[in-house]
């Protein structure tokens, strides 16, 4: 057990903490991961979805799959992993939640300071005059939407090959370099730029301890990685 009571330790004496999460962190909320075992790329392809292009031959496909994600996370709630991470917020001076997911699910279970580095599935925007919207009915009630300006809009998403928004990439890799704790929970690590920000966090002197069902590249180099669910890990981790 010495190896969860130094993680502890070090998140309990931490001035700075930032976490990095991904799609494990919603699993035990019923909200599919990716990768792994029942991922959605196992279903469906990526390129066929989640691409400018794929939106560009058929709007309406692709809106359909994210109405049917929509709707699954607007029935999902928040879990112990989620409240873990908002409990932990209120304890430290400094504390940055970067996610790369879309979910909404870290504002509903209380985080406040959460970063997006891929958007968010809430937020609908206008291919042609850029006016965003958030829009929280789902179903939609017209698929594909459209805007005040007669145009179709998008999801508020990072579709593959587009760039991140530079504001929260920047407000994400500042609150990295800064950590003296580092967390990484939920995510196969395999996505860049954001997956980047794992070893960025070691060379900058943060201790980095990973929460995750499965081993990631980083793990063997991490200070802790622990094996199995965020829900049942972080409370673990931040309990006073
Ligand atoms: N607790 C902790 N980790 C879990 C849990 C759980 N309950 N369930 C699954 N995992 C782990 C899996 O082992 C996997 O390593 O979460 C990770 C999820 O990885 P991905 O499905 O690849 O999701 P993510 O890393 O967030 O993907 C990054 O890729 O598809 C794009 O834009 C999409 O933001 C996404 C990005």
């Amino acid at each position: 057990m010495r190896s969860v009571n130094d993680a502890r330790k070090w998140i309990r004496e931490a001035e700075a903490i930032t976490v990095l999460t991904g799609a494990g962190i919603s699993a035990e909320s019923g909200i599919p991961t990716f990768r792994g075992a029942g991922g959605l790329w196992k279903q469906f392809r990526p390129e066929d979805l989640a691409t400018p292009e794929a939106f560009e031959r058929g709007p309406k496909l692709v809106w359909e799959w994210y109405d049917w994600r929509r709707t699954l996370i607007a029935a999902a709630q928040p879990n112990a992993g989620h409240l873990a991470l908002a409990a932990l917020e209120k304890t430290k001076p400094r504390f940055t939640l970067v996610t790369q997911n879309v979910d909404g699910l870290h504002e509903r279970a209380g985080s406040r300071n959460v970063v997006k580095l891929h958007g968010d599935l809430w937020t609908l925007r206008c291919t042609v005059c850029g006016r965003e919207k958030r829009e929280e009915r789902a179903p939609l009630p017209e698929l594909p939407p459209h805007c005040g300006c007669g145009a179709l809009m998008r999801p508020g998403v990072v579709w593959f090959g587009e760039m991140l928004p530079r504001a929260a990439w920047e407000q994400a890799e500042q609150a990295t370099r800064a950590a003296d704790v580092f967390l990484v929970v939920g995510t196969s690590a395999v996505v860049y730029p954001a997956a980047g920000l794992v070893p960025l966090a070691k060379t900058c002197g943060a201790r980095v301890i990973e929460c995750n069902m499965e081993e990631t590249p980083f793990s063997a180099e991490l200070d802790r990685a622990f094996r199995g669910a965020a829900g049942e890990l972080l409370p673990q981790l931040i309990a006073s």
